[in-house]
């Protein structure tokens, strides 16, 4: 197999100077961060709507929360927790993966903005951090971070998901970049979903609305997330055809498969049908709906039969910019300048 050109030189003196010729992988770049002329004018699209969704996490108050906490249900509770563990363990994966990722990267535009997606999973970090801090007892805090250690399932998910970035980590081939640009699609496509749900519906519940809303500000990222590795993977498949074999294109959509049941499976272990207004069925078909989306987005055939999405209220969460009002009436700063971002075209 095919080694990747070494990682990029810092400061490559012998670099291209034609913008038009600038490759996602293999290239050859200065480095100098050259923005006035950008061959992927998506990159540059998505980084400006990245920056106007600046949020700061300490702005949401979370008081109602800590107190609520201490009242969920006993396996409100126990759900709560594994979905914010799983949360955090995706945040802290993608933080410190994404910079060996943007060190094969060789458009300075798309340098860019991964640099500043990468920022966003570091945001989330630091937002659970919060979370843990204002919600969750000083006693079980530490617990949350460390739940992995004690439940099998948990342990299961991070280290499967571990090792599809650890692959391309020790051993960089093109293919193993295009494999990690997928594992990184599914997560910011899939995986966050089933989380992202069961903390709605207990907003919708009355319950945990603060948490709901720092859940909201991370979703509104995740989704141009998922823009940012659509347009990479559709972008490297015209520029190196050759590089998706039927085998590998086989391979790339079953890892949609594996994520939907991964998802799947979670979600049933962590809801089941214990929570009121959400079950672990109708996350199920939640999780087909975004499979079927994200297959069509990188031209797959859909798995699931074009799944229709059985919990369409999520939406009215999940489009921050375009809620008229605050949906909780918290004193959250919205800095996004566009209430309608359109996705659509990018
Ligand atoms: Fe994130
Ligand atoms: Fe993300």
């Amino acid at each position: 197999m095919e080694r990747l050109a070494e990682r990029k030189r810092l400061f490559n003196e012998h670099g291209e100077r034609d913008w038009g010729k600038r490759r996602i992988i293999g290239g050859n770049p200065t480095n100098i961060m050259e923005l006035t002329n950008v061959k992927y004018e998506w990159a540059q699209k998505l980084s400006d709507i990245m920056l106007r969704n600046f949020w700061i996490p300490e702005e949401v108050p979370l008081l109602d929360d800590a107190k609520q906490y201490l009242e969920l249900t006993a396996d409100e509770q126990w759900a709560y927790d594994r979905m914010l563990s799983f949360v955090i363990f995706m945040d802290s994966i993608l933080t410190v993966s994404m910079p060996n990722l943007i060190n094969y990267v060789t458009a300075p535009e798309i340098n860019m903005c991964l640099s500043i997606h990468n920022f966003h999973e570091a945001l989330h970090s630091k937002s659970y951090g919060y979370v843990l801090e204002s919600v969750v007892p000083a006693e079980r805090r530490q617990y949350i971070y460390d739940l992995w250690r004690e439940d099998r399932q948990l342990l299961e998910r991070n280290r499967y998901i571990a090792n599809t970035f650890q692959l391309f980590a020790d051993n960089p081939t093109d293919e193993h970049f295009v494999r990690a640009c997928m594992a990184q699609y599914v997560l910011e496509g899939i995986y966050f979903y089933s989380g992202f749900a069961f903390f709605y519906a207990l907003a919708r519940m009355g319950k945990m609305k603060g948490t709901a809303t720092e859940i909201q500000f991370i979703n509104r990222d995740e989704i141009t997330h998922v823009a940012v590795f659509q347009n990479i993977l559709n972008g490297l498949r015209q520029e190196r055809p050759q590089l998706f074999t039927p085998q590998l294109d086989a391979d790339l959509r079953a890892m949609i498969r594996q994520a939907a049941e991964h998802e799947m499976a979670w979600a049933a272990y962590c809801v089941g049908n214990r929570i009121q207004g959400l079950s672990g069925e109708v996350l199920q078909g939640y999780v087909k709906h975004l499979a079927d989306q994200r297959a069509r987005a990188l031209g797959f055939e859909p798995l699931y039969g074009n799944h229709p999405n059985p919990i369409k209220w999520v939406e009215s969460f999940s489009n921050l910019n375009q809620t008229k009002a605050d949906f909780f009436e918290t004193r959250v700063t919205n800095y996004a300048k566009s209430t309608n971002i359109d996705l659509d075209d990018l």
